[in-house]
């Protein structure tokens, strides 16, 4: 016998819509029913329940529901040394220009909207990579998202497949040396490397939890998944916890043309803090 399917009406739809901007930021275009059934059928046949009204109701009134919810609903597809570009940028020019001969000095870096972790630990190895070469160097990071499946995941660190293919193919040195484990059993960043990653959930359009805090911060392939009003308030919060010297990337589909923010542009999806690094003076 099969389980007849749940129709989801344009009214319904509309509430599920407002929901989801009103509690993620993020925005849904119309006439994406589909997508919106596929990622809530499981969810309510789990509850056993009859109908999407009946849903809404429990996630506006059930913070544990509205966890699931947010889960089900985002989008969370990531993977080690995503945008290769990026990673040679870090590596050949940001770093080099780093006060590393400096005692104590230790990079912060933020990975915000980290997803299962796997941008966070490629910052990691990367990091790591440039602290063996210049030992008085330190590094921190942060990595944080809406979703606490993703965190969970995150916090556990381990990979397979096409988590980690791409990089093992670009990069074999830094694979072998970086990372541990087996196809079998999965990979697993360096313990010395997982000790400078922390997770914890934040959402990008809750009050900033530090200010001017990170050197470094990735902010990349989220601002997507906002309107443009929702993405001026999300950079508000990214530059009012980045330093003054900072650095933040974004996704390579994304762009902060027409954007109100101080940041300058460096090259594609690279921006800088105006206050310049060395002199101190505005760039
Ligand atoms: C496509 S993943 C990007 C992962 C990683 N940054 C990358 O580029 O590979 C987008 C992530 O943004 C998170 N997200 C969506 N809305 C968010 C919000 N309002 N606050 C924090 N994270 C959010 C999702 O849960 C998802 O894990």
């Amino acid at each position: 016998m099969s389980i007849p399917t749940l129709q989801l009406d344009a009214k319904s739809f509309d509430q599920l819509r407002s929901l989801v901007h009103q509690i993620m930021g993020i925005t849904i275009k119309p006439g994406r029913h589909a997508m919106i059934e596929g990622r809530l059928r499981k969810r309510l046949r789990a509850l056993d329940m009859g109908s999407y009204e009946e849903y809404i109701r429990r996630v506006k009134s059930n913070a544990e529901e509205q966890q699931a919810f947010i889960d089900a609903i985002t989008t969370n597809e990531t993977y080690f040394y995503r945008t290769p570009r990026i990673w040679n940028y870090l590596y050949d020019n940001y770093l080099n220009e780093l006060p590393v001969k400096q005692e104590n000095f230790t990079l912060k870096v933020w990975s915000a909207a980290s997803s299962t972790g796997e941008e966070a630990y490629t910052l990691g190895i990367f990091l790591e990579h440039f602290k063996r070469a210049n030992p008085k160097f330190d590094y921190h990071i942060d990595g944080t998202d809406i979703s606490s499946q993703v965190l969970g995941k995150a916090r556990n660190g381990v990979y397979a497949g096409r988590s980690i293919e791409r990089f093992k193919t670009a990069c074999p040195e830094l694979f072998e040396k970086y990372m541990v484990g087996s196809e079998e059993s999965g990979y697993s960043v360096l313990p010395g490397i997982r000790k400078k990653v922390r997770f914890f959930p934040y959402n990008l359009f809750d009050e900033p939890r530090t200010s001017s805090h990170y050197h470094l911060i990735l902010l990349r392939n989220v601002l997507i998944y906002f309107v443009k009003t929702d993405q001026c308030r999300v950079m508000e919060n990214i530059f009012y916890q980045l330093k003054d010297s900072g650095t933040v990337i974004i996704g390579e589909s994304e762009s902060l043309n027409g954007i109100d923010t101080p940041l300058r542009s460096v090259s594609p999806t690279i921006y800088q803090h105006p206050q310049n690094i060395q002199t101190g003076k505005a760039a």
